[in-house]
């Protein structure tokens, strides 16, 4: 295990992507375990999926606020708004940066792939350069950098479980290619200026107050509205869903640990985050259905079956998705458990009530 040395409390941490499925659940967390924590989230709250959505988050935090010996102060900005990455860092010098804004989804990256680019390369390149001049004139710096990575950088890797030391040269979609490229860009950083980032491969996350784009979501609003979902490759596909609060308890215990320098002298690592255990799409839907029949979101009589379309590989995606923790587990004593159907049936409970 590895030793901690970076304290939260009494902290001043910026946590980008504030509002996002993500960023507010590690906020919400953040509040309730660490003490006189001071939090700046900052989002653009774009309407990439629906913003009723954000605010719902960012109100469930304010709410939380109100009564914890912690702060959160929020700022609606770009990250790809140089000028104003660097005021906030000037004004608020965090010392523990968590960068979890992003243009998410791999299909929408074939639909817009300028918000990719935007957000992700030119955001992320902000946020290393606000970094770097944080220890300008002496000053204490940020400490640790934490910065979402994707599953998506394994492309159509044969090889399973997925390794961080695997090769990871051959991205499948821009998507993939700009959390890739944000890895690069860390890595330089670190061994330039110093900075000590960490990089989380996350491997499909869920739950309540997810996003609205991903598949149990939208597979979700369409049974409820009567339409046909389609299931993809024919169903040939295996996914590692990785439940919120493990990735959340997994964030919090990889902010605490700066990572020492590796043998290039370079305090730089890469963890996968996943929950090791790949579950086939169609057993995926059979579980997901009975969650929503449990919460008496579908009828008990629904006829599942005639609501099913198999069709073929979207352009993008990839077959199987499965992550290695080893190395997680080693340095931290952790890995994700949740197991998908209480993940699902809290899930099921959170849409009932938001919903309908
Ligand atoms: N959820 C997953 O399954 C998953 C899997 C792998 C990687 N990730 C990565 O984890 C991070 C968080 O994902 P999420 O699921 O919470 O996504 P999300 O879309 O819910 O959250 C991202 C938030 O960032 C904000 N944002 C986007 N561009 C911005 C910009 N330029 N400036 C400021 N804010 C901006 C959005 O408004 C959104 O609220 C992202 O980097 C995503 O790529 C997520």
């Amino acid at each position: 295990m590895l030793e901690k040395n970076v304290k939260l409390e009494n902290k001043t941490i910026l946590v980008t992507g504030a509002a996002g499925f993500i960023g507010a659940n590690l906020i919400l967390s953040l509040l309730k375990n660490v003490e006189h924590v001071e939090i700046i989230g900052i989002d653009n709250m774009n309407a990439y999926y629906d913003v009723a959505l954000k605010e719902f988050r960012l109100n469930q935090i304010r709410e939380l606020a109100s009564g914890v010996t912690g702060t959160f102060t929020f700022i609606r900005e770009s990250i790809a708004e140089q000028k104003k990455v660097k005021e906030i860092f000037e004004t608020h010098r965090p010392q523990i940066v968590v960068n979890l804004a992003a243009q998410a989804g791999v299909r929408y990256s074939i639909e817009n792939p300028d918000a990719y680019i935007e957000s992700n390369m030119i955001g992320f390149y902000n946020l290393l350069e606000a970094c770097r001049h944080s220890y300008d004139g002496g000053a204490g710096g940020v400490e640790h950098l934490v910065y979402a990575s994707s599953s998506s950088v394994y492309g159509s890797n044969k090889k399973i479980p997925y390794a961080t030391e695997d090769k990871v040269d051959n991205p499948v979609s821009l998507y993939a290619a700009t959390k890739k490229s944000n890895e690069l860009m860390a890595h330089v950083y670190a061994k330039l200026y110093g900075i000590p980032s960490t990089g989380l491969r996350f491997f499909t996350v869920y739950g309540p107050a997810g996003r609205p784009d991903m598949a149990y979501f939208g597979f979700t609003d369409k049974l409820v509205k009567n339409e046909t979902i389609k299931i993809f490759n024919y169903g040939n596909c295996k996914r590692d869903f990785t439940y919120i609060d493990d990735i959340v308890t997994g964030v919090q215990s990889v902010m605490q640990c700066a990572p020492l320098p590796n043998e290039e002298g370079v305090k730089y690592k890469i963890y996968n985050i996943g929950n090791n255990q790949p579950e086939n799409l169609l057993d995926f839907v059979e579980i997901l259905q009975e969650e929503l029949k449990r919460a008496a979101i579908l009828p008990q009589e629904y006829d599942f079956e005639a609501h099913k379309e198999l069709v073929g590989m979207q352009p993008g995606d990839v077959e199987v998705t499965y992550a290695d923790v080893s190395e997680l587990e080693r340095d931290f004593g952790f890995k994700p458990s949740t197991d998908l159907r209480d993940g699902l049936r809290n899930f099921a409970r959170w849409y009932k009530e938001f919903y309908l």
